[in-house]
């Protein structure tokens, strides 16, 4: 149950402007996977050639078709193979001879990847294509831990104050106010939770932000900033790629709708930073699957998101937060 569920989520895997002529391998829930773009669009296989094993990711995209460096066997998108030049002229192609095809599109200036056969709807993200509103991409950045341990961190308030000290939060203004978490339209959503920030997008501006989270689907949330008086938004949508039991990948969307006019370098530098005041924690913690019996760890009201997030994944059952993948699955074809 767990595996069908985040095996037919999407799951980022290259922001779309690392994806140009060469076919490129990432890796999403242990597999090995090469995408590649052709005039069609993009495009992902089984990082596979089934003739002699060689990782196809180590080929090109000749004519739309992705050739494998090893013998020049060349895949069309749709993963037949329709040449290989060690064939004399009149034999035929064998038919078995394919490419093990997966979901891929192209969406929100990323890369994504399903690999089973009933991809979940994508995550909509209204702000990406709003007139007036700016998005900027951030990472990816390499972490050493689980998809949910990255989630969970994102929506948890009250370290704030701590790690982000004189940034996103003041450790004088540490306590958190009661909020709301409710389920509306398939997804988790907070009522405004005031955080006293410094500086709460590199601009130095500090004041009272009210965030609204949201957590869309296992491993991917959002939170918006606004304050009060003011009509400048700023939302941070987190997509993390689980690339094998050890190794997440997050990409983060930073949407503004002011300073349009301003270089994106400022947020982005600024999210790095925040990232890396986390990146410890999040590695040190243990154990390193989210523990969804709640009886594990000690609870706060301010916690609320964070239980809730928790109470989710174990109803979706995604046991124990773990992503491991049974080696059925891994051996299932998908064809588009
Ligand atoms: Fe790919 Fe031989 S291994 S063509
Ligand atoms: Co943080």
């Amino acid at each position: 149950m767990q595996q069908d569920r985040l095996w037919n989520e999407w799951h980022p895997v290259s922001k779309a402007v690392d994806l140009l002529d060469d076919p490129k391998q990432v890796f999403v829930l242990g597999e090995r996977v090469v995408i590649f773009r052709n005039e069609k669009g993009v495009h992902a296989f089984k990082d596979l050639c089934i003739h002699r094993g060689a990782a196809l990711s180590l080929g090109k995209v000749k004519n739309g078709n992705l050739v494998c460096a090893y013998h020049a066997w060349e895949y069309d998108c749709a993963g037949a193979c329709v040449k290989i030049p060690a064939l004399p002229n009149d034999r035929p192609i064998p038919t078995k001879a394919r490419a093990t095809v997966y979901h891929c599109q192209e969406q929100y200036g990323l890369i994504w990847v399903c690999l089973g056969d009933e991809p979940a709807p994508l995550i909509s993200y209204p702000e990406y294509t709003l007139d007036g509103y700016h998005t900027a991409i951030c990472g990816p950045y390499e972490v050493k831990a689980n998809a949910p341990r990255i989630i969970e961190n994102f929506l948890d308030v009250s370290h704030l104050m701590f790690v982000h000290q004189g940034m996103l939060g003041d450790k004088e203004h540490a306590h958190v106010a009661d909020y709301d978490v409710k389920f509306l339209d398939n997804h988790y959503i907070t009522s405004k939770i005031p955080v006293y920030q410094p500086n709460p997008d590199g601009r130095s501006k500090g004041g009272y932000a009210n965030y609204v989270y949201e957590i869309l689907n296992p491993t991917t949330a959002r939170f918006t900033k606004t304050t009060d008086g003011s009509d400048e938004e700023f939302t941070i949508l987190v997509a993390v790629n689980q690339e094998d039991n050890e190794k997440s990948k997050a990409f983060m969307l930073l949407t503004r709708n002011y300073d349009l006019d301003k270089p994106d370098d400022t947020f982005i530098e600024f999210q790095d930073l925040i990232f890396n005041q986390d990146l410890d924690i999040v590695e040190s913690q243990k154990p390193e699957l989210l523990p969804l019996d709640l009886q594990a760890e000690l609870h706060l009201k301010s916690d609320a998101l964070t239980i809730a997030y928790r109470r989710w994944l174990d109803e979706l059952g995604v046991e124990n937060g773990t992503i491991a993948i049974s080696e059925e699955k891994r051996k299932r074809r998908v064809v588009k």
